[in-house]
């Protein structure tokens, strides 16, 4: 949560940051800043609100520096506001700081520093930071010894990128459970808490580990541990074009990336299927096969969306490899003391791979010995890099706060790790060879449902004024019920609920009457009889159906009131192509709400506090 952008170099940076924050947007936006420094000058904007908000402010002052930073907020502590947005200062205003991440011991420290006669404005955690280096300046300490002393006494997690007037020649960033890259330009550097700010100008980054602490200069940088050792960091090139993160003439990122996912699945197969032999290839856990095939069980722990993904990984897993999988909610996880064991593989699903809560299960898991995968999408993240080893989803740049193709990349990879373990247990080559042709044809598939994008913005004509949804599904389409809830009530803000269908009538079923919409997810598969009685008794008691079947079907459509439907595929495939409809249904709901869609309010894109 929490985007922060960092330059020094030759040029104005005030654009250079006002585009960098807009980029991390989908980080948070409950408030934005920068600040910058300019010879004599040091001037902090900052407001409530959107980087737009930002950008007007600063167009009316014309201001302009070769250093600055900027920062766009997820709130913690403190409710949105100006005064809690950052950058925060040092009392003379020539020291500005922002942060990601939570500082847990601000109150002793801050009592510790009103005692010393410092005066606190906002009631953010950060401004405790700010005026505890201020406080080691005071000691003669260099900002960058100043840095470090202050950050040895915080407890907590902090991306931070701090610059002060009287050394006006850097950028000091450090790092603990926040993610920190800089991007290496010539006579110019820059700083972000992802690469999405910086790839308009370098593709060269370096990322900061854990504990990692850097003095950026416009030529040169040197990094450190916080305990003061020096480290030599590699640069890395990153392969993401700007194309990729702008909204190629859609009005929002989300349907730009529902748009996307034949392409983004097809990325996730790519090189990966050999039709010969039944299997999939896995480059990420290679000299791992062994230890996963035989794992006496496997976790999945996963957050929200990626959550749901791992529900649809347990039934692929047990069902086709025969190995007892467990799903826990990561931010469970950590804190109730798993039995785990070396003979065990957790799986670690997170689009962004900077989630606190899955970030912190990892951390658990690979204490206790067990073998940690990370499914991940953002190469390079923290989950990635701290996994044993792991498989790119490669959907690409996901922005749209609402996770869309992440999902389906996601459940495109857990079928390949299902391939690959099940093919070396009890699946057939004949069985695998299938399992291969479905995914072959897999994005022609939700081509088909795409193209009935206008069919569904009108079905959601019909439910755009509806304050409750049920969604129910069964086997694999139960996790696709909760993924469809999800999607609907996190941008639209209609209250909605996923269940396994044949759970409704121990509870839910009492909600329904005839302003009860009911989502079923009811393709023809081994409990397709069962789910029919099931839209029987909400037909019963006059709810209103909207179902999800396949193109054959020809039972459904009389006993419901609105239709979609999708091609067959392979069953445990099947969650790719339903819950494709509910993503679209979701969005133009929201947007016939005049909701902004890709920036729901309270949340952010990258959790990265627990
Ligand atoms: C929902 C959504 C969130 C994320 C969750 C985990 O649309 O995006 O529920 O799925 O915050 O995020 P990652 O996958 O980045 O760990």
């Amino acid at each position: 949560m929490c985007g922060i952008v960092g330059y020094i170099g030759e040029n104005n940076c005030v654009p250079i940051l006002i585009e960098g924050l807009k980029r991390l947007e989908y980080r948070g936006y409950d408030s934005a800043g920068i600040g910058i420094i300019n010879h004599d000058e040091c001037r902090v904007v900052k407001t409530k609100g959107k980087v737009s908000e930002l950008e007007n402010l600063i167009s009316e002052i014309q201001i302009e520096s070769n250093l600055g930073i900027g920062h766009t907020r997820w709130a913690t502590h403190g409710e949105p506001s100006m005064v809690n947005a950052h950058p925060h200062l040092n009392t003379d205003h020539t020291l500005f700081l922002i942060h990601n991440g939570i500082i847990e011991n601000y109150l002793s420290l801050k009592k510790g520093l009103e005692k010393e006669g410092y005066v606190f404005k906002s009631e953010t955690d950060t401004e405790v930071l700010a005026h505890l280096i201020d406080h080691y300046l005071k000691m003669k300490h260099s900002l960058f010894q100043a840095v470090r002393y202050a950050l040895n006494e915080v407890e907590g997690t902090y991306g931070i990128c701090v610059i002060y007037k009287r050394e006006p020649d850097k950028i000091i960033v450090a790092r603990k459970g926040s993610p920190l890259v800089i991007g290496i330009g010539e006579n110019e550097n820059f700083v972000a808490s992802d690469v999405n700010a910086l790839i308009a100008h370098t593709k060269q980054v370096v990322y900061l580990e854990d504990g990692e602490i850097a003095e950026v200069y416009k030529d040169s940088f040197t990094t450190k541990t916080i305990s003061d050792e020096t480290i030599i960091k590699e640069i890395h090139q990153v392969d993401i074009g700007i194309d990729e993160i702008s909204k190629g003439g859609y009005p929002h990122f989300m349907l730009k990336e529902i748009m996307d996912q034949p392409e983004s699945i097809y990325n996730s197969l790519r090189g990966r299927l050999v039709y010969n032999e039944g299997i999939s290839k896995l480059g990420g856990l290679q000299g791992f096969e062994e230890r996963i095939i035989n794992s006496n069980r496997i976790l999945i722990s996963a957050c929200g969306t990626s959550w749901h993904a791992a529900l649809v990984g347990e039934y692929m897993i047990e069902q086709y490899a025969g190995i007892p999988v467990e799903v826990e909610y990561a931010s469970e996880f950590r804190y109730r003391h798993p039995i785990i064991s070396k003979d065990d593989t957790v799986i670690f699903i997170s689009q962004s791979g900077e989630t606190a809560d899955t970030l912190a299960a990892l951390k658990e898991a690979k204490k206790k010995g067990a073998l940690c995968l990370g499914v991940c999408n953002v190469v390079g993240s923290s989950i990635a890099r701290e996994s044993d080893a792991g498989v790119y989803i490669h959907a690409g740049p996901e922005i749209g706060v609402a996770s869309t193709k992440a999902f389906t990349a996601q459940l495109t990879v857990l079928a390949l790790i299902t391939l690959l373990i099940a093919r070396r247990r009890n699946l057939s080559l004949p069985e695998g060879q299938e399992v291969i042709k479905e995914l072959q044809q897999i994005t022609n598939k939700v081509e088909i449902i795409l193209k009935q994008n206008e069919y569904i913005e009108k079905i959601a004509d019909q439910y755009v004024n509806c304050r409750n949804f049920l969604y129910l599904g069964r086997g694999y389409n139960f996790p696709v019920a909760l993924e469809g809830a999800l999607k609907l009530k996190e941008i639209s803000y209609i209250h909605a609920e996923g269940y396994p269908a044949a759970e409704m009538k121990h509870g839910p079923i009492a909600l329904i009457d005839d302003n009860m919409p009911v989502v079923f997810i009811a393709t023809q598969d081994s409990v397709y009889d069962k789910i029919i009685s099931n839209i029987q008794e909400v037909k019963a008691r006059k709810g209103r159906i909207l179902a999800i079947v396949n193109e054959e079907d020809e039972q459904i459509e009389n006993m419901v009131d609105h239709i979609i439907r999708v091609p067959k595929t392979h069953n445990m495939l099947t969650p790719i192509l339903t819950v494709i409809p509910l993503q679209l249904l979701a969005y133009h709901i929201a947007v016939k709400k005049g909701l902004n869609v890709d920036q729901p309010r309270n949340l952010a894109k990258s959790v990265t506090v627990e």
